[in-house]
């Protein structure tokens, strides 16, 4: 190592710290193994390995989940994602846009695809617009949404839970599937489908993979928890608080695509967002190792945190993350429990 003038205050700090830097063996990450010896840091120009996801180049498989629009801090708040999407080459889900089904009022809060450029952009509605449009013949409504945002597609997100534990929640007349195959049968651009912090069990995620989606999102549970969320806000309990507790993590999600890829043929849709309680970097890449579909890792929770502020602490945020990917790429590898 090269001399330096903080050189001894280093030494100073090595010496002071060392006892306190001890780390018992049980806290190791056996999630992967960590190979010093073949490769260079990254440079800095170099990220990590780009991605071929959803028809379209991401220069890391990261992906920023559906949030908001349509309230005070919004526009701010998705500026900045889309900003950092647009910066980063990730890709990017709307929050839901059932207010703009009825005016325009909030349509710059959503107007992202300027600051998002070429990136993957999609659209969001509950599945209960979804059966609603098919009961009033307004589907057309929707196609003009997706296409007056140029996003690239829509985002179905599934939330019977969440709308029952809603005082002013939709009930759903019929299952969010037959609504799903209805859209998909217009065929009028790409749909993703995803749950909003519950997941969904291997029978639902089977059904999914076998039809033409465009991809799957997971939602899974483990972080924001929409069910407890409404539990939250209401001010009398509607009781069945342990309901919010059912759902299955994104580590389960991940094993039951692998399974399902391994004993199905008739697979349609194997592109998947890994999302709900991706807690790091780390957790995300691990994620994305051990699926064997192609995937990329989304964060909400983690993202609007980030985002609250100026854009200078977003670009940050991503910065640090995606410097994290590469060092990960080049130095880990799966390890005992990595699949
Ligand atoms: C403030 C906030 C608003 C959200 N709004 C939507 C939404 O409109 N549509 C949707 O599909 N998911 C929505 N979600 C759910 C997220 O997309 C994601 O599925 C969920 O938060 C789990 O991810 P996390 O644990 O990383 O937060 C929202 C999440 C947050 C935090």
């Amino acid at each position: 190592m090269d001399h330096d003038p903080s050189s001894e205050e280093r030494k100073l700090a090595h010496i002071n710290l060392a006892m306190e830097s001890q780390i018992s063996g049980v806290l190791k990450d056996k999630r992967f193994n960590y190979e010093p010896l073949f490769e260079a840091h990254p440079s800095e120009n170099e990220g990590p390995k780009s991605l071929n996801f959803l028809g379209k180049n991401l220069l890391a498989g990261l992906w920023v989940s559906s949030m908001t629009g349509g309230t005070g801090p919004a526009r701010h708040i998705n500026q900045n994602l889309a900003r950092g999407v647009g910066e980063f080459g990730l890709g990017m889900g709307l929050g839901s846009c059932r207010s703009l089904l009825e005016s325009d009022k909030f349509f710059d809060d959503f107007n992202l695809r300027p600051l998002v450029k070429d990136q993957p952009l999609y659209a969001n509605l509950g599945i209960a617009q979804i059966e609603k449009a098919f009961e009033n013949g307004s589907w057309e409504k929707i196609e003009r949404m997706v296409s007056s945002l140029k996003a690239d597609g829509l985002i179905i997100h599934l939330n019977p839970m969440q709308e029952w534990f809603q005082p002013e929640g939709d009930l759903l007349k019929r299952s969010p599937l037959e609504s799903i195959d209805k859209a998909l049968e217009k065929n009028s651009f790409p749909l993703i489908v995803k749950e909003v912090g519950q997941g969904m069990g291997p029978k639902s995620l089977k059904a999914l993979m076998k039809r033409k989606l465009k991809a799957i999102e997971f939602g899974a549970f483990g972080g924001t928890n929409f069910s407890r969320l409404e539990q939250l806000r209401q001010k009398e309990e509607k009781g069945f608080r342990e309901l919010a507790l059912v759902g299955h993590t994104a580590d389960e999600m991940v094993s039951y695509v692998n399974q399902i890829l391994k004993e199905e043929k008739d697979i349609l849709c194997s592109e998947i967002i890994i999302s709900g309680g991706v807690q790091n970097a780390l957790h995300g890449h691990h994620l994305v190792q051990t699926c064997k579909a192609n995937s990329v890792y989304g964060q909400a929770k983690a993202m609007l945190i980030a985002a609250q502020g100026d854009y200078k602490t977003f670009e940050l945020f991503l910065k640090n993350q995606i410097e994290g990917l590469s060092m990960m790429e080049k130095y880990l590898t799966s390890g005992a429990n990595g699949e």
